[in-house]
């Protein structure tokens, strides 16, 4: 992937439109070998996980096709459980679930995605052995053996993917799971959709308490994946960085709660009409004050990197309090290059920044890419963005979309 060539400080004025959910369709591409019969996916992004994620089903023996934003998959060929891709990759542990659901066995690498801290599955592997999976890791590879029950599964901590596994094993598993203290992330409900859609019979998606009812079989089925929240939270920090104005269709105002009241405390002028949400940046910004990320429906930790590089862009101190991720400061460093003054002590962050200017800088995992292309843009001079991979994770094109309202952006490999 070609690096971005960033010169700041050109305001933004035009539209954009949020796609499908990278963290919403990667599960539900794992629940796809569950289906008895053909799904057909709409309004899927063209993200390198994506890609990923289809080698992993074809290797599975599934038929899939891609066209447009539109995935085909057809799992009745699947007659493996073992996954050799996505070492690199952490939701292909989504499969765990899925694959001890349909086969009850799964051999799979054990999730990367060191960039953010350890990234351990003890919950997930003490949530399918309460429902008889065994379950055992070596740390490079998972080993599942044995078909999931009904069982009560109580997470220590929500975590989004051991709900989602629970999930995904319970769904044709004989009798109820009940899960408790679940993620409520919009992304585990957009997956209980599609299961539903599906035949799957679930009950209490998006609170602590969700019911599964195991089925014999689940059908084929049609189904839209819900918009990226994220990808609509990090044009709303491009433009508080670059300046101007942008109209962003698809947003969902209530996965996006706090987000607009931390961006309105910036000064940020928000305003919603049906799914569309228009975004005027203050002419300076101010101060957030201090943010702490949370579980949904808290402050989301996936724009938490993002804040900061507002932040950077002001000449107000603010504290940002990382409680998810040991080590989600990446883009630290990087700030510091452009200007900005920042202390970090354990998850905190004190951001001290001003007048930011250009620098060579490094992405070092997907969000704070993006973070670092948002401080870009607000900096004086040019910027060159590397490490453009991690961005491509989980942003389609996001050069060419920021540069289509009024960013002086190129990626080099254009
Ligand atoms: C999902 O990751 C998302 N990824 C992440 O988005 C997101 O940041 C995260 O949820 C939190 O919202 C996908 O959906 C593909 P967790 P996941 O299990 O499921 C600890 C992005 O940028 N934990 O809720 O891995 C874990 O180490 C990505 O799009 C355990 O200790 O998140 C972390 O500190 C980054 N043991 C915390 O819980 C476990 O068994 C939250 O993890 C599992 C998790």
């Amino acid at each position: 992937m070609g690096d971005y060539i960033v010169r700041g400080k050109n305001p933004l004025d035009g539209k954009l439109k949020v796609y499908g959910a990278k963290n919403a369709v990667l599960p539900i591409l794992a629940g796809c070998v569950l289906s008895g019969g053909t799904v057909l996916l709409k309004n899927c992004p063209r993200l390198t996980d994506v890609s990923y994620t289809l080698d992993i089903l074809r290797r599975l023996g599934c038929k899939t096709a891609f066209d447009g934003e539109e995935i085909l998959i057809n799992p009745a060929g699947a007659d493996l459980w073992t996954v050799e891709a996505g070492g690199d990759m952490r939701s292909s542990v989504n499969f765990l679930g899925a694959l001890a659901g349909r086969f009850g066995r799964a051999v799979l690498p054990a999730p990367g995605g060191c960039r953010l801290g350890r990234r351990p599955i003890d919950i997930h592997i003490r949530a399918l052995k309460a429902m008889g999976v065994d379950v055992e890791t070596d740390g490079e590879m998972i080993y599942a053996q044995g078909r999931p029950h009904g069982a009560e599964v109580q997470l220590d901590f929500p975590s989004v993917g051991a709900t989602e596994n629970v999930i995904l094993a319970a769904v044709t598993a004989p009798g109820s799971t009940v899960l408790t203290n679940a993620a409520r992330e919009p992304e585990i409900c957009d997956l209980c959709r599609f299961l539903s859609a599906m035949g799957a019979k679930i009950h209490g998606a998006g609170g602590d308490m969700i019911i599964i009812e195991g089925v014999g079989q689940l059908g084929g089925c049609e189904y839209t994946v819900m918009p990226d929240r994220i990808v609509a939270a990090t044009y709303m920090c491009a433009v508080m960085a670059a300046g101007g104005r942008l109209e962003i269709e698809n947003a969902v105002r209530p996965h996006l709660g706090e987000v607009e009241r931390v961006l309105t405390r910036c000064g940020a002028e928000i305003s919603w009409a049906s799914g569309r949400v228009d975004i005027r940046a203050p002419k300076s910004v101010r101060s957030c004050g201090t943010v702490r990320t949370g579980v949904y429906p808290g402050f989301p930790t996936d724009c938490q990197s993002q804040v900061m590089a507002v932040m950077a862009c002001s000449a107000e101190p603010a504290i940002m309090i990382e409680n998810i991720f040991e080590s989600r400061f990446k883009t630290v460093p990087e700030l510091r290059r452009m200007g900005a003054e920042i202390y970090c002590s354990g998850r905190r962050a004190l951001v001290r920044g001003g007048e930011l200017h250009g620098a060579g800088l490094r992405a070092m995992d997907l969000r704070g890419g993006a973070a670092l292309v948002i401080a870009a843009l607000g900096a004086e001079g040019e910027s060159r963005v590397s490490g453009t991979g991690f961005i491509a994770r989980g942003y389609r094109d996001l050069a060419g979309e920021l540069a289509s309202v009024g960013a002086d952006i190129v990626s080099e490999d254009r």
